[in-house]
């Protein structure tokens, strides 16, 4: 299957996802779209999709905006999102609807549109223990809120003071440590039962955070949770590149426009649903290991979610195409993850 320059995967799908609402979507659907198969909505819109019938209302939304091409292939597995309190009542609506795949807790403060997250996470408790009943997973936003909490430690801090005891006290909830950053987290999610695994993106396995003040501050590598060090993004290639079922594709595109990224506060967020699957065919082609994306891609993530694989195959071919300096974003424009230069890989 693997000529060095050549390979065809299964259709991946991308386990964490935001595509914004209203004239934004049509934006961005598109790069997703053409990539991927299913994606897992981030719920973290300016007015938050706290319950089953708001998840409706966007995922039509969400399937109106999308080409007519595409609105039979790409298929929008709809989040939750969590509040103090959110009632288990809400929990099983959700379940079965067949069509909200997870709930997401953002801890309030911790990154964008979070400030209805949840304060206090045993105040979730009967909610949690519904969840671990029927199966439902937990995505979390593994950082502490906490301002006095050095930035770059705030993600060890939550698996110390919060991660552990959650799954200490719900041991069979399904639980999905997104976006990992750290060699700690990927030694939490390792060392934990079947039933706890992450999401790793591509832009934190591509920079260090050096990348964040490279000849002067550059925030389109700002995200949270921020970059971080060298040797942390050796061990989530290591991890990602491994085998283990435990880890999988979600590339937390997260697009801003171009004026609150460019601003004395910017936004953080970085949109690289335009290489959704080509970074990683990069980073796993230089790890020598692009025998393992198809599992990283397309089979652990649906395998943990107890949802089919995909049944329709994609080719990525080692050949450079150019990447935009920008894209129209509703009205405005997005500065892409590497804007002005090459994919590494492309797809056919
Ligand atoms: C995300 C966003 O902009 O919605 N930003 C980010 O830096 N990743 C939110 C998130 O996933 O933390
Ligand atoms: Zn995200």
């Amino acid at each position: 299957m693997t000529a060095s320059n050549k390979i065809t995967i299964t259709t991946p799908d991308d386990w964490h996802l935001h595509v914004r609402d209203q004239e934004f979507l049509s934006s961005v659907l598109p790069d997703s779209a053409k990539r991927f198969a299913r994606a897992i909505i981030m719920p973290n819109l300016t007015d938050p999709v706290t319950t089953t019938d708001r998840a409706e209302e966007y995922r039509n939304r969400i399937i109106d905006a999308l080409p007519n091409e595409y609105k039979l292939t790409f298929e929008p597995l709809m989040t939750l999102y969590l509040t103090n309190r959110t009632n288990a009542s809400e929990i099983k609506k959700a379940i079965n609807s067949g069509f909200v795949h997870a709930v997401k807790w953002y801890p309030a403060g911790a990154t964008t549109n979070s400030s209805q997250g949840v304060s206090d996470i045993v105040a979730c408790y009967e909610v949690l223990e519904t969840m671990q009943e029927e199966g439902m997973p937990l995505l979390v936003h593994g950082e502490v809120t906490d301002p006095n909490v050095d930035i770059f430690d705030r993600e060890k801090v939550f698996i110390d003071q919060f991660l552990t005891n959650i799954i200490k006290n719900f041991p069979k909830l399904k639980v999905v440590f997104e976006h990992i950053t750290t060699e700690h987290a990927v030694t939490l999610v390792e060392s934990a039962s079947s039933n706890v695994a992450a999401t790793i993106t591509a832009h934190h396995m591509l920079l260090n955070r050096n990348a964040l003040f490279k000849g002067g501050i550059r925030p389109h590598h700002y995200c949270l949770p921020v970059l971080k060090r060298e040797e942390h993004r050796k061990a989530l290639i290591k991890a990602a590149t491994s085998g283990s079922q435990k880890f999988f594709l979600g590339t937390d595109s997260a697009p801003h426009t171009k004026n609150t990224k460019e601003n004395a506060c910017g936004c953080a967020g970085i949109y690289t649903a335009h290489g959704g699957i080509e970074f990683y065919a990069e980073i796993f082609d230089k790890a020598d290991a692009l025998n393992k994306l198809e599992a990283f891609a397309s089979f652990n993530g649906p395998d943990f979610y107890g949802l089919p694989r995909n049944k329709s195959k994609i080719t990525l071919t080692r050949k450079q195409t150019d990447i935009a300096d920008t894209f129209p974003f509703g009205d405005e424009v997005c500065v892409p993850f590497r804007a002005g230069e090459k994919l590494a890989w492309s797809i056919d």
